[in-house]
C-alpha cells in the first residue's frame, strides 16, 4: 500500500536546520570537541524549586488523572499575576489567559485558526522559522517584513502595499528577536496596533525572550500598549525564562475572543497538560523572581564574554540587545551557509546559517550564547583564527 500525504502537509517547509544538526552529530561522533552554537536549546537546569514542585505533584495520584480541560486554573492565576507583577498589566485570568503545549504549538494554532488559502500572514525576515509551518498548513502564503541593520531591525510599515493589508489577517512579531537579537521600544508596538487596527489584522507578538535583555533593555510586553487587547495576542513561553524548554509549556495571553478560539481548537487537540506539570509552572511563575534576573545577567556575562573575546581577536561584532543570540555579518557577498559548514569542519564551532531565518537572513550566522564563558570564548578565539584565513 502506499499512503498519499494530504497537500497541506506536503506544503510545510523543509527543516533547514536538521542537515546541521546531523552534520554535528557526526563531527561529535569522530571524536572532535564540537561547540555546538547553533542551536536555541537552554543548556541550564530548571531551578530546583521547580522540579521539586514537579515531584511532589507526581506522587499525588490526582495529577494521574485527566486534567481540566483548558487547563488548572491556578496555572492562569499565576500566569496572570506573573504579568501583573513584571509588566504592571491586568488580565482575567479565565477569559484572558490560554495555557498552551508551549509557545511553538500556539503560533501554529492562530495559523489554522485565521487563515485560508490565498490569505496572506506578515512574518520578520529574518525571523523564527516555525511561524511559516501554521501557514503552510493553513494555505496562507508568507509576506516577509525585512527587518534589517539598515532599518534598525524593525519593519518599515510604510513600504508593505495596501494590497497586502487588505488580504493581511495574522501578523507575528517578535522582539527581543530570533535572530537578529533587536528589541524595540514601545512605540513600535503603537505603530504596529494602530496599522493592525486599522486594516483589521491579528498582531500575535512573540514574546520568547522576553525575560532577556541586556544593559537597560528590560523588553517591553505588547499588552503594555493600548490597544494591544483589541489587536492581538501575547505568547510567553516557560522554556527560556525558566530554562524550561523539555517540559512544553506556555500560555497565551490577550483578546478574549481569540484566547476563546485557541482554548476551543485544543479542545479537539489535547486534554491540556500533565497537571504535575501545570503544578510545577505555578511554581515556577509565582517566584520568587531572583532566579529571573540571575539568570538574565549570567547571559549578559556570556554576551560580554564572548563579544569581548572576538574584540580582542580583531572582529567588532554588534551587540544583541536581547535574547541570547549573536548576530554576525560576514564579508559581503560570503555565504551563510559556506561559512557555516567550513566552520564547523575546520574549527569545530557550530552556528546557524542565518539564510535558513529568510532572505534577508543571508550574508549572518547566528550564535547562542548556550554554552559556560569559558567555552564561549574558545569558541570566539576559534572563530577569530578561522574568520583570519578567510576573509
Ligand atoms: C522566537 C521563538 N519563538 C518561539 C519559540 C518556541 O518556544 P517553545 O515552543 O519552547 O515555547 C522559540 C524557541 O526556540 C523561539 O526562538
Amino acid at each position: 500500500m502506499t499512503f498519499r500525504l494530504a497537500d497541506r502537509i506536503v506544503r510545510l517547509p523543509e527543516q533547514f536546520f536538521s542537515g546541521l544538526t546531523r552534520r554535528v552529530a557526526a563531527f561529535q561522533s569522530q571524536g572532535y570537541d564540537v561547540i555546538n552554537l547553533g542551536q536555541g536549546n537552554p543548556d541550564l537546569p530548571t531551578p530546583p524549586h521547580i522540579v521539586e514542585a514537579l515531584r511532589e505533584a507526581v506522587l499525588d495520584p490526582a495529577t494521574h488523572r485527566y486534567p481540566p480541560f483548558r487547563g488548572l486554573p491556578e496555572l492562569k492565576e499565576a500566569a496572570a499575576d506573573f504579568y501583573r507583577r513584571t509588566y504592571g498589566v491586568k488580565l482575567d485570568p479565565e477569559r484572558e489567559v490560554a495555557i498552551l503545549v508551549g509557545g511553538k504549538t500556539g503560533l501554529v494554532e492562530v495559523a489554522e485558526l485565521y487563515l485560508e488559502p490565498g490569505d496572506v500572514a506578515l512574518v520578520p525576515d529574518p525571523g523564527y522559522p516555525d511561524y511559516l509551518s501554521g501557514i503552510a498548513l493553513a494555505g496562507a502564503k508568507p509576506y516577509p517584513l525585512p527587518i534589517t541593520a539598515s532599518n534598525g531591525y524593525v519593519p518599515d510599515l510604510e513600504s508593505v502595499p495596501e494590497s497586502v493589508w487588505e488580504r493581511a489577517k495574522v501578523w507575528y512579531i517578535n522582539y527581543p528577536n530570533n535572530p537578529t537579537g533587536a528589541g524595540v521600544t514601545t512605540s513600535f508596538f503603537e505603530q504596529a496596533i494602530a496599522k493592525a487596527h486599522r486594516h483589521g489584522v491579528l498582531i500575535v507578538h512573540d514574546f520568547a525572550y522576553g525575560a532577556i535583555g541586556y544593559d537597560d533593555h528590560r523588553p517591553p510586553s505588547f499588552m503594555q500598549v493600548e490597544g494591544a487587547r483589541e489587536t492581538g495576542i501575547e505568547i510567553y513561553t516557560l522554556s527560556k525564562t525558566f530554562n524550561m524548554a523539555g517540559w512544553r509549556v506556555a500560555f497565551a495571553v490577550g483578546n478574549p475572543q481569540v484566547i476563546e478560539h485557541i482554548n476551543l481548537i485544543q479542545d479537539h487537540y489535547y486534554v491540556s497538560i500533565f497537571s504535575a506539570v501545570q503544578r510545577a509552572s505555578v511554581a515556577a511563575l509565582r517566584g520568587p523572581d531572583d532566579g529571573i534576573e540571575s539568570l538574565r545577567q549570567t547571559y549578559q556575562r556570556r554576551r560580554d564574554a564572548f563579544l569581548g573575546a572576538l574584540r580582542s581577536a580583531g572582529m567588532d561584532v554588534p551587540a544583541p540587545l536581547g535574547s541570547f543570540f549573536c548576530w554576525i555579518p560576514l564579508p559581503s557577498g560570503a555565504s551563510s551557509v559556506a561559512f557555516a559548514e567550513a566552520l564547523l569542519e575546520e574549527a569545530h564551532v557550530a552556528v546557524a546559517p542565518g539564510r535558513g531565518f529568510g532572505e534577508h537572513g543571508e550574508g549572518h550566522v547566528r550564535v547562542g550564547l548556550l554554552a559556560p564563558e569559558d567555552r564561549l570564548i574558545e569558541a570566539a578565539e576559534r572563530m577569530a583564527r578561522f574568520w583570519a584565513t578567510r576573509f
